[in-house]
């Protein structure tokens, strides 16, 4: 049980603050969290008790309730009571860091913003692959190796456009894996998808050109382009991905055009030939910018992973962002821009200001290794069969919690899955409910999307090592229909 002040109950609130009382709470809660008088696990009082101490109204403490159990931090346990989410954690060095964030007045949270993230991994978290699975002895090795091996040269800055064994191998896994035809001094090493995309913006694009975007997309890709001064015109997909003929209709004078063709995010289905090559052919013709956001094409359980998009590009139009966070872990902030052969003169020259490769030279070797040595495509083939087993897993359990309420739509490919619901924008409290739960689904319609009110619940399988969260999510969901 929670110790007695750990919210400070003894201390009133301050009912004349600028902050409204709830907020005052809210803030209390994660300020304790962060000093460590409340810790992961802890029961909280109830509703009624603490409003009774504090002398404020139930429905104050009520509210700051909902929206710490909106955020993660707090989990209803129907009798057993709301706890701490056992979830949470804040290591001995993260005090400082936490403060930061409950000092900040509009700390993001899922209710109001896609990037948010909780401070551990939940079930079902989108956009993280097998953490457990990282052949983490092998990367041990190979660290140890570089680290005995080091020079003094080692120690200065790093070449801006990546060490040239990380360029080399990663042209040399992309002409087998993904079918592109380049040379590494085309490949331009960043610290990020988000980093490769600025990287674009700052060698080719220009403030106040149209950009496509996917509707429903990622986020962060609207939102970079929108800070970079272009302004993004969302254009919907369909079973086929991307609806080239509704973006010229929408856009025709559009300079660029993001895109998920092997998997869409996040829908996953896959961008049809003949859509692609209406886009090239466009593209082609109106001189614009195809920016392939590739970021899990390997990923595929019905065939082999389709060619990239950038392998069909006869005019050099494709810009190929492919990730490291992946095929090997987010933590690793590696990534990486393919640029057509015309337009390498142009990102070397930013590239120089810009230091887009600022991946440390330790890291950099590391997975040059990794993937010189055959680790790399020996982890994506096991990934692979493993999330194949995850994804079957996964979706049976749901199914059997779901009793036949609803069924997961089959992708071909990807890290997560897609639940249709029926009701338009059901699925935000839904998902809100679930996160109180200790579990992180993602609604479509909550910042995905720009103008549909399709619902649906995203999941990924990739870190469900067991199926009982899926199928106590499944029977979650079938009690809230
Ligand atoms: C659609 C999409 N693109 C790119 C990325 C990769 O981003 P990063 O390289 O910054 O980890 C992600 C990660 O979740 C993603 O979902």
């Amino acid at each position: 049980m929670m110790p007695a002040n750990a919210l400070g109950a003894l201390t009133p609130l301050a009912p004349q603050g600028g902050e409204p009382l709830y907020r005052q709470l809210y803030d209390r809660v994660r300020g304790s969290l962060a000093a460590g008088t409340l810790a992961p696990g802890d029961r909280v009082p109830s509703a009624r008790a603490l409003a009774k101490e504090l002398g404020v109204a139930r429905g104050t403490v009520e509210l700051a309730y909902e929206l710490l159990a909106s955020e993660g931090y707090l989990l209803a346990r129907g009798q057993a009571g709301t706890v701490i989410n056992p979830a949470l954690q804040f290591s001995a060095a993260a005090p400082s860091l936490a403060k930061e964030r409950v000092q900040e007045p509009s700390a993001p949270s899922p209710a109001h913003d896609m990037l948010w993230r909780p401070p551990q991994l939940l079930p079902f978290q989108m956009g993280v692959p097998a953490l457990d699975a990282f052949p983490r002895k092998i990367w041990a090795r190979l660290g140890a190796r570089y680290l005995r091996g080091m020079q003094t040269a080692d120690l200065d800055y790093p070449p801006p456009h990546g060490l040239p064994a990380l360029r080399s191998a990663i042209a040399s896994y992309l002409q087998v894996a993904r079918g592109i035809d380049c040379g590494a001094h085309q490949v331009f090493v960043t610290t990020g998808y988000r980093s490769s995309l600025q990287l674009a913006a700052l060698a080719l694009m220009h403030r106040g050109e149209r950009a496509w975007v996917e509707d429903p997309g990622y986020p962060p890709t609207r939102q970079l382009l929108r800070e970079s001064g272009l302004v993004p015109v969302p254009v919907p997909v369909d079973a086929q991905g991307l609806d080239v003929d509704r973006g010229i209709a929408l856009a025709p004078d559009a300079k660029v055009v993001a895109v998920t063709p092997a998997h869409q995010s996040p829908l996953s289905m896959s961008l049809s030939l003949p859509r692609r090559q209406a886009l090239l052919e466009w593209a082609g013709a109106q001189g614009a910018w195809v920016l392939e956001d590739d970021y899990d094409g390997e990923y595929r359980y019905v065939s082999r992973p389709l060619p990239a998009l950038a392998s069909l590009d006869r005019r050099g139009r494709v810009l190929y962002a492919g990730t490291f966070s992946k095929v090997l872990f987010p933590g690793i902030r590696l990534a990486y821009l393919v640029v057509p052969k015309a337009q390498v003169a142009a990102f070397e020259r930013v590239g120089h200001i810009f230091f887009a490769a600022a991946t440390p030279a330790i890291t950099q070797a590391m997975v040059a290794s990794f993937m010189a040595e055959g680790h790399f495509s020996r982890h994506i083939q096991r990934m692979r069969g493993l999330y194949a087993d995850r994804r079957a897993a996964t979706i049976a359990a749901l199914e059997r919690g779901l009793q036949g309420r609803l069924r997961a739509e089959p992708q071909p490919g990807g890290m997560h899955l897609v639940l249709r619901l029926p009701g338009e924008r059901t699925d935000q409290s839904l998902a809100s409910k679930l996160l109180a739960h200790g579990m992180a689904v993602q609604a479509l319609s909550n910042g995905w999307s720009s103008g549909s009110t399709d619902s649906a619940l995203l999941l990924s399988f990739t870190n469900c090592t067991t199926t009982a969260h899926a199928e106590q999510l499944g029977a979650l969901i079938r009690q809230t229909l």
